[in-house]
């Protein structure tokens, strides 16, 4: 797996979005699965500004969140499907049926992902500690859609955008690792020199459970975009 790495992310927001448009504009009808947190945000706003400009229509795009928090009320602000709501649906004109949210006792959740055909172009970020959507270090090859314990750093890194340590939940529920890898692209990002030390290790390490995301190289159809701060130095 050789990433790509750019001087700027937008280079790489760009691209990625350039490619689901010419994805969307060819077939219509695409699956998309979808990454929250810091990383794949300008990415859809880039998919927002080219839907006004080039009058992109997204209205048979199909989405399947990859993850959400537990124990959390549906409407608190932090759920990732509220998040994608603002950050996807809505500006892309998506409606709420072709939208998929992984909730608590959502037992069919790969079923559907099947049913629609599986997941076309599948978006992931990096977590610091090497998770993929809320595959935490200790998450095998084989692993599918569950709950799951979140991380130390996971529950840090969230701490912020909760206003505190003490409100992050404890618990998630996820696709898997087997999950993601069946997806027909992967496109994964990383930026800023916080993920410098993992990237490494994901582009390195021996592939295993330890660094989740080094599952990554065993897929046939992956691009990687690192800007230079992410990139591992020679
Ligand atoms: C979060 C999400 C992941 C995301 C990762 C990185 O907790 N569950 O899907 O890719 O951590 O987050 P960020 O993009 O904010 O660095």
């Amino acid at each position: 797996m050789t990433p790509i790495v750019v001087a700027r992310r937008e280079e790489a927001e760009i691209a990625l979005a350039r490619e689901i448009v010419a994805l969307v504009q060819e077939r219509h009808r695409v699956v998309i699965g979808l990454a929250t947190g810091s990383t794949p945000v300008g990415v859809y706003r880039e998919l927002a500004r080219l839907r006004v400009q080039e009058d992109v229509d997204f209205g048979a795009v199909e989405t399947f969140n990859l993850d959400e928090y537990l124990d959390l009320p549906s409407d608190h602000l932090q759920t990732f499907a509220r998040w994608t709501r603002e950050h996807f649906h809505a500006p892309l004109r998506i409606s709420s049926e072709r939208a998929h949210f992984i909730e608590a006792g959502i037992d069919g959740y790969e079923q559907l992902i099947q049913d629609a055909g599986g997941i076309d172009l599948q978006i992931l970020g990096i977590g610091r500690n090497g998770h993929i959507a809320f595959n935490e270090p200790g998450s095998t090859r084989e692993s599918r859609t569950r709950e799951v314990e979140l991380h130390p750093w996971t529950r840090e890194d969230a701490a912020a955008a909760f206003g505190g340590l003490a409100t992050v939940p404890h618990r998630a529920i996820t696709m898997g690792v087997a999950t993601i890898l069946e997806a027909r692209r992967l496109r994964v990002l990383a930026f800023g020199s916080r993920k410098a030390e993992i990237m490494k290790r994901v582009l390195e390490d021996a592939i295993g459970p330890e660094v989740p995301a080094t599952f990554l190289r065993e897929h046939r159809d992956l691009v990687l975009w690192l800007d230079r701060e992410a990139a591992p130095k020679a």
